[in-house]
């Protein structure tokens, strides 16, 4: 690109870095016969009800413009779902329709966000946690969780200290990369915190289907009222295997929603009609397939776990959500790529670098097991030998 343009572009979008794990599966993706577990999606397909629906509603036409909070029936069909899976009374008005997961962060991050203000990510995060705060032009803090015995944690008492004067917290639980889930008794704390603290908190929690000891994450949706300084993200990518479809919502409290409203029709307008008959069908009719996915990635799961334990140097994480192992790799430089490189030339499988997401993740490896059982079966044999030998 010519150098007087670049000089010319705004200089927070000339900083943000290019996605490590982007540049992995770019490589990976030239060479043959690599099994990708880089990306966090499983191969399973959207199911045909889901995709029926919104062949219907093109078949109808429904191919306008539509309102910027979402069509009042996928609200409704929201707001009910919320209401079964944490015995709350949420109604329409509580839920915004938003164009996937990460639209949904953005928006509630611009609806609360300044230049300037300090945000606290807890940390490893998902990198768009970060880059978003950081795009608005705030100052981002990432308060690492410990990893002790094989296990994360969470230190309130330490993240006390951290928020005051922060203007947000955000937290991603279930948590990609690690598999970290906060406890309803700490979800408690924090909401606590945050009315005492005056912070906001943005939770991400689209992983919150993708557990395996429990119908549903904790929640913040339990506990938050309409007086609260909290947004709940989520999406339909996950749990109804519909990440192309770019389909998301937020709850909110009631007073903040005219707020989102406007910034939709300056950001997107609206969610198309064809893909929203598509999130209809996925709640209404998308319990039974949910459930088969979630078994699915448990074998899958107990499949990681055989083949990443007992090698000398690698800790692999206790993960009670998500599709993903994180590995700790003793001796891994802070710049994995290279490592990653040569285990996807020579053992044809490639993983996630840790320090994708934030300095808590440097010296890690994280393995997506979306992947059906034959491949993920062969390509965690190949893993396992390429790290023995390292
Ligand atoms: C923690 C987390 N939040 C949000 C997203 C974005 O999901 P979506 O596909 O809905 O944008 C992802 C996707 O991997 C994620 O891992």
């Amino acid at each position: 690109m010519d150098s007087n343009l670049v000089c010319n572009i705004s200089p927070v979008a000339g900083s943000l870095e290019e996605s490590a794990i982007r540049a992995i599966a770019n490589f990976g993706m030239s060479q043959p016969g690599v099994t990708p577990l880089w990306f966090g999606e499983s191969d399973i397909s959207t199911p045909d009800f889901i995709s029926r629906a919104a062949i219907e509603s093109l078949n109808k036409g429904e191919t306008l413009y539509t309102p910027n909070n979402g069509l009042p029936a996928l609200r409704e069909t929201l707001a009910d779902y919320q209401n079964r899976l944490f015995s709350r009374s949420f109604s329409a008005e509580n839920i915004v329709v938003t164009l996937s997961g990460t639209n949904a962060v953005m928006l509630a991050a611009q609806t609360i966000v300044k230049p300037e203000d300090r945000v606290v990510v807890l940390s490893p995060a998902y990198p768009v946690l970060t880059a978003i705060p950081r795009l608005l032009g705030a100052e981002v803090v990432e308060f690492p969780l410990s990893a002790a015995g094989g296990s994360y944690q969470l230190d309130i008492d330490a993240l006390r200290t951290v928020l005051k004067g922060a203007r947000a917290l955000i937290i991603n639980s279930p948590c990609n990369p690690t598999g970290w889930m906060a406890s309803d008794e700490q979800i408690q704390q924090l909401t606590a915190l945050s009315r005492e603290l005056g912070f906001w908190i943005i939770s991400d929690e689209v992983y919150n289907r993708h557990v395996y000891q429990q119908r549903c994450a904790p929640s913040f949706c339990s506990h938050m009222s309409e007086s609260d300084t909290i947004i709940v993200c989520n999406s339909f990518s996950k749990a109804w295997c519909m990440t192309g479809w770019r389909l998301g919502w937020l709850t909110v409290p009631k007073a903040v929603r005219p707020t989102i409203t406007k910034l939709i029709e300056f950001n997107v307008s609206c969610a198309p009609a064809f893909v929203q008959a598509a999130g209809i069908a996925a709640i209404e009719k998308g319990e039974v397939f949910l459930q088969q996915t979630v078994e699915r990635f448990r074998v899958s799961r107990e499949m990681t776990q055989r083949a990443l334990t007992g090698i000398r140097g690698v800790t692999l994480y206790e993960t009670p959500a998500t599709f993903y192992a994180f590995l700790k790799v003793e001796g891994l430089a802070d710049n994995s790529q290279p490592f990653i490189l040569d285990m996807i030339e020579t053992a044809k499988v490639g993983v996630a670098p840790g320090e994708a997401f934030g300095k808590a993740g440097r010296g890690h490896l994280r393995v997506c097991y979306g992947a059906n059982h034959d491949a993920l079966q062969n390509a965690l044999h190949r893993l396992r030998n390429f790290l023995l030998a390292r």
